[in-house]
């Protein structure tokens, strides 16, 4: 998969779906020569160098012309050289120059892919075919290394890549900007996609043509963000969920992070993803290292499905790891919108019991549980039962649960401490805060300083105790805020521009212990709801809470939005009661349990506020549910019809063998007096015939794979009897093939 010619000094990496072909320039530096759809292999591909001089400033060549770097398509530019596109390095170095010149040394290809040591990354299975190519470059002046790396796995429709620096020298090196990934396009000809938002309203798809200029999509925030997720896509304007060409970015951190993309006087497209540099610096001391996080390159020619779908099995099966990998989830009730901070035992007993009769089968207790937390004023920190409120502490309420046929659950907000607690009391510098300014509270709690390992090591105490006292199966891991005054009391005053960075390591190699000792612990992240759904969180916890909000509209375009990356089982999605806590909105339980079911399942809300008819339609959700939770653990989800585009949405989970599918229909307006409504299904067998059943009605029989893709579903009120549906209809339909 990785080809090298040694005479034209060409690299061309390629599978079944794509060709990345990189060329060593005259000057020694790297040249991107082409990323797409996959070509054949042959010996050289220079002609597809393009290289001129102008008058812009022209870089000296073994050939004795030159040429303008600005003007060709660089595989890793740096700054300063004649190039004025987005530089992917700044290094600032002792004698105040930041001029760098990085030129091929050596390369090596090899066999799978080395572990990236304390960072989240893609792993490669066993009897997986895969090969890395790392290219080392050296800058002589400042006798440093820079190894770009790439891996291609044989299924895959995607590139890895990341960058390590090695300092050899006897100077310190400011690493100011590292990219883990730079890619130059030889058009403009783009639709920019990204997944922004806020709270409540997170990963919303926007897109807009690329125009001349420069888009930065990024996070300051010390999270990976509601706001901008580590993503961007590029489509062809005329790219269909089905069909086209799209290139996604994802970036596999959750951290601050930056993409910048470019496109410059001679029309080509510039595109960069990595560590945030604003307020970055990383003094890189001699004989150290540093590494970038992973960024991954998809491709695909069969629409957005198709890259979605490339994100998606890569990160079920290459990325997400432990027991629950590819495995179903327990369907859980959490109690956070049931009773807030405002219960004890008797009421989560009570509240369990109810629960456990209607089939679920693992019980969240969450935040208020511990210390004095009794509103969210207090208590973080200090992470030991309260057993005023639960007099049998952690351990009797589990066995409680237990004892019920449920598995038990708990919340943490590790990361964080209020002012009131003992361990702020204890440890007031363990914050992150600048010296004599003011310390800016949010939800009013503090960041804890985890870049510093006796903290790092007292977080991983505080859960790791809990977890040992208790028949804990389930951990959610939350984090309610976002980074101000960032400074470390731990670290001299050069170093403060690290400090985030260090903090997200601090973090991982927490997570990474935890994950290790725990193997038998559900983990599932959270920020405020989906303030930090990132791939790097995944590598650790296979799902993430992918918003407070609970409204099933709202949830209809959030979640869409999401599964552009993510996996539907990485979405963490639960009924909850109406009028909706985030938005009022009133919606029917099929409502609010067909959006959830794409999603892990689950409820929150007190199964006491239910009528005897609710209980009676949650008994038959559940039993749905578990009708379809392995379809929905292994299948493909193909989106139909975007909520952004109008008031329906429409997507279907299939099976990887394709002879099974579940396809949901959410129409949140009525139409007055609308015509018959048909959707074309991607993703089914078009040789096959399926039974097709309405949920809840008849089955219609023998209807082909080719009539559901070329003439469609036939959705809404088929049966003209001329009454309206109401807003916030929906639909599920299972499609099998019985053969
Ligand atoms: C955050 C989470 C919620 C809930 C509360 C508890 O807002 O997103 O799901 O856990 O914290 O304080």
């Amino acid at each position: 998969m990785i080809k090298y010619n040694s005479k034209t000094r060409e690299f061309h990496l390629y599978n079944k779906y794509f060709s990345y072909i990189i060329g060593i320039l005259d000057n020694e530096q790297l040249g991107q020569y082409y990323f797409g759809e996959k070509i054949r292999h042959k010996e050289t591909f220079s002609h597809l160098f393009e290289k001129k001089q102008c008058e812009t400033p022209v870089t000296p060549s073994l050939d004795g012309k030159g040429f303008t770097l600005d003007l060709i398509k660089q595989e890793y530019p740096v700054y300063g050289t004649g190039d004025y596109r987005e530089p992917a390095l700044t290094i600032f170095q002792e004698n105040g120059s930041r001029i760098v010149n990085f030129i091929y040394k050596e390369h090596s290809i090899t066999k799978g892919k080395k572990k990236i040591e304390g960072l989240p990354s893609i792993y490669v299975n066993d009897g997986e075919n895969a090969e890395t190519l790392e290219i080392i470059l050296e800058d002589e002046v400042i006798n440093t290394k820079l190894i770009l790396s790439y891996t291609i796995i044989e299924n895959y429709s995607a590139l890895m890549r990341s960058v390590k620096i090695i300092n050899n020298s006897n100077e310190v090196l400011n690493i100011e900007k590292i990219m883990s990934l730079s890619l130059d396009l030889p058009d403009t000809n783009y639709t920019m996609m990204q997944l922004s938002g806020a709270w409540g309203r997170e990963r919303h798809v926007i897109e807009k043509p690329l125009t001349r200029g420069i888009t930065l999509i990024d996070s300051q925030r010390g999270t990976s963000s509601a706001m901008n997720n580590p993503f961007v896509g590029l489509r062809r304007p005329n790219t269909t969920l089905d069909t086209g060409e799209i290139i996604g970015i994802n970036l596999i951190y959750s951290g601050n992070f930056s993409s910048v993309v470019e496109s410059d006087p001679y029309d080509t497209t510039r595109v960069n993803i990595g560590i945030n540099h604003f307020d970055f610096n990383w003094e890189l001391e001699p004989g150290e290292e540093f590494q970038s996080p992973e960024a991954v390159l998809v491709y695909s020619n069969d629409g957005i499905n198709g890259m979605s779908l490339t994100f998606h099995n890569l990160y079920k099966n290459n990325l997400i790891r432990g027991k629950y990998k590819n495995n179903i989830r327990p369907i859980l009730i959490n109690n956070w919108e049931g009773t807030y901070f405002d219960f004890n035992e008797e009421k989560i007993i009570k509240m369990a019991e109810s629960a456990s009769e209607l089939g679920i089968e693992l019980f969240v207790l969450d935040d208020g549980w511990f210390g004095t937390r009794n509103d969210d004023f207090q208590g973080l920190g200090d992470w030991d039962v309260n057993l005023e409120k639960l007099p049998s502490g952690i351990t009797g309420l589990a066995e409680k649960i237990n004892k019920l046929g449920m598995k038990f659950g708990l919340w943490f907000e590790p990361e964080m401490v209020n002012k009131n607690s003992k361990l702020y009391e204890k440890h007031p510098d363990w914050i992150i805060s600048a010296p004599n300014r003011h310390k800016t509270e949010a939800r009013n709690q503090y960041f804890l300083d985890l870049s510093r390992p006796e903290v790092a090591d007292y977080v991983y105490e505080s859960v790791a105790k809990n977890l040992r006292s208790a028949n804990i199966e389930y951990v959610k891991w939350d984090m309610n805020r976002t980074m101000t005054e960032i400074y470390s009391h731990g670290r001299s005053f050069k170093k403060q521009k690290e400090t985030v960075h260090r903090y997200f390591l601090g973090l991982y190699s927490i997570l990474e212990r935890l994950v290790n000792n725990f193997p038998n612990v559900l983990f599932e992240s959270c920020a405020s709801g989906g303030n930090r759904f990132d791939a790097g969180m995944l590598h650790y916890m296979p799902q993430t809470w992918t918003s407070d909000d609970t409204d099933a509209v709202e949830r209809l375009k959030i979640q869409y939005g999401t599964s552009m990356v993510y996996p539907i089982p990485s979405m963490g999605s639960h009924v909850s009661i109406t009028p909706n806590h985030q938005t009022k909105r009133i919606t029917s339980l099929d409502m609010r349990g067909n959006v959830a079911i794409f999603g892990t399942f689950g409820y929150e809300l007190n199964p006491k506020d239910l009528s005897e008819k609710d209980r009676e339609d949650v008994k038959k959700q559940i039993r749905m549910f578990k009708q379809f939770r392995e379809l929905m653990a292994v299948g493909d989800f193909y989106k139909i019809k975007s909520p952004f585009d109008g008031t329906e949405t429409a997507w279907a989970m299939i099976s990887p063998d394709k002879k099974e599918a579940l396809v949901g229909y959410y129409k949140v307006l009525v139409d007055v007096n609308g015509g018959f409504k048909r959707i074309k299904l991607f993703g089914l067998d078009k040789n096959l015939d399926y039974t097709v059943t309405k949920i809840g009605e008849k089955k219609l029989e023998n209807i082909g794979g080719d009539e559901l893709t070329n003439i469609g579903l036939f959705v809404g009120n088929v049966q003209g009897h001329g009454l309206p549906e109401g807003d916030y209809y929906t639909e599920l339909y299972h499609i099998k093939n019985l053969l």
